[in-house]
């Protein structure tokens, strides 16, 4: 489970650390990050895939993507006695994506590129990473390190730094180079485990959204991010996973109505009151989004950590309280982030269970949230 997220740097994200529980909402108004640190989490995620800065690059570069803000706001400006303006730079630039879970952390440090002869000129680099054991990194627990190029591994058994490369090109991260069976495993380990958060963000319900097509089923223990094979993945969970939450859940939801999953592995919904079951091209978009976030929240084969960006988009009022019992139900098998501005879907969730609702508001362009008692954090020095 993540305790905490650390971004610092990232759009309006100057500097915002997140304590984080088994299942979290995270809210705010518009503009407030909410967005912002759906993509930062995002972000992490693609270090483990090896393509952190492509997707930096499509986000509009470092350029785009750092904090646009001074590095700081003097009170003279806050009180209006100066027009906020960029002010001479102590630190270097800076776009820091970090977390610690309840035993690894781990912080990537990405900055602006040293000139040289390439057509990549505006690539980000990779200043600096480290991978610790425990909360904060300190000088003790820290068991994998880079520094610019140069990167070195503890042993875990004599404690000793072992130089593992001296030159790892600027746009590779660690994450993808040292993990191995000998003296990597940790790094194998937290990177796999990066690698299987599950992000739900993009569940088209439109005309021609992919579930609403018939298609070639296969065993689907895990929804597909854009729901193509919501008829694969709910027949799955009938045969092998949680059948009787599902059947409640969608009674609960939709008055009595019944799923089932026709010859083409497409949804068939029969509603009370109808001579003949609707199939996924008929459904409304709200039920159809409703039955997407059924099957990938009750996925038989859980991720430890799963993401949801506005997942209630559609969804009529009637069918929050459902929902945040289904992600109630989520969160005992994963730890659960939920990316929201309905606030009657927060409320549900805070009535349903023991939720973390993390707040987001913007003061002079940047997101500060409303938890106290954050836990301490420190970056890896460059
Ligand atoms: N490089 C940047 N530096 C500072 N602020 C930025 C930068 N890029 C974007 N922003 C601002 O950050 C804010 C947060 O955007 P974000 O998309 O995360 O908001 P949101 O909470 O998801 O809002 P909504 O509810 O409207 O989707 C926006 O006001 C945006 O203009
Ligand atoms: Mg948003």
């Amino acid at each position: 489970m993540l305790t905490c997220l650390a971004v610092s740097g990232y759009r309006s994200l100057r500097d915002v650390r997140l304590g984080l529980g088994p299942l979290n909402v995270i809210t705010g108004p518009n503009g407030s990050g909410k967005s912002s640190l759906y993509r930062a989490l995002r972000l992490l995620s693609d270090v483990a895939q090896g393509r952190a800065i492509g997707s930096l690059a499509a986000e509009g570069g470092l350029e785009s993507t750092l904090w646009a803000g001074p590095e700081k706001i003097s009170r003279d400006m806050r009180s209006g006695r100066f027009p906020v303006q960029g002010t001479r730079r102590d630190g270097p630039v800076s776009l820091r994506l970090g977390f610690a879970s309840e035993d690894f952390g781990y912080a990537i440090d990405l900055g602006l590129p040293i000139p040289s002869l390439t057509r990549f000129s505006h690539d980000p680099e990779i200043k600096a990473e480290s991978v610790w054991t425990g909360q904060m990194l300190g000088r003790s627990n820290s068991f994998a390190d880079r520094n610019g190029q140069r990167v070195r591994l503890r042993n875990r058994s004599t404690g000793e730094w072992q130089a593992r490369f001296a030159e790892l090109p600027a746009y590779d991260s660690m994450m993808m180079h040292c993990p191995d069976a000998a003296d990597g495993h940790e790094l194998l380990l937290l990177r796999e485990r990066m690698r299987g958060w599950r992000f739900y963000d993009d569940l088209r319900t439109d005309r021609d959204a992919p579930a609403r097509r018939p298609q070639i089923g296969t065993r689907t223990p895990v929804l597909a991010s854009d729901g193509s094979d919501l008829g694969a993945a709910i027949q799955t969970i009938v045969e092998i996973g949680a059948a009787d939450t599902l059947r409640e859940t969608i009674a609960d939801a939709f008055d009595g109505a019944t799923l089932a999953v026709g010859a083409r592995f497409e949804v068939e919904m029969q509603q009370p009151g109808l001579l003949r079951p609707l199939v996924a091209a008929e459904l409304s978009d709200g039920t159809l989004r409703y039955l997407l976030l059924a099957a990938a929240l009750l996925s038989p084969r859980p991720p430890e950590l799963m993401i949801l960006n506005e997942p209630e988009a559609s969804l009529h009022p009637d069918l929050l309280d459902p929902l945040a019992r289904l992600l109630v139900t989520a969160s005992r098998h994963s730890q659960i982030i939920i990316v929201s501005h309905a606030r009657a879907l927060v409320e549900a969730l805070d009535r349903a269970a023991d939720t973390l609702v993390i707040e987001l508001r913007k003061e002079w362009g940047e997101t500060h949230t409303s938890q106290v008692g954050v836990p301490d954090w420190a970056w890896p020095k460059r």
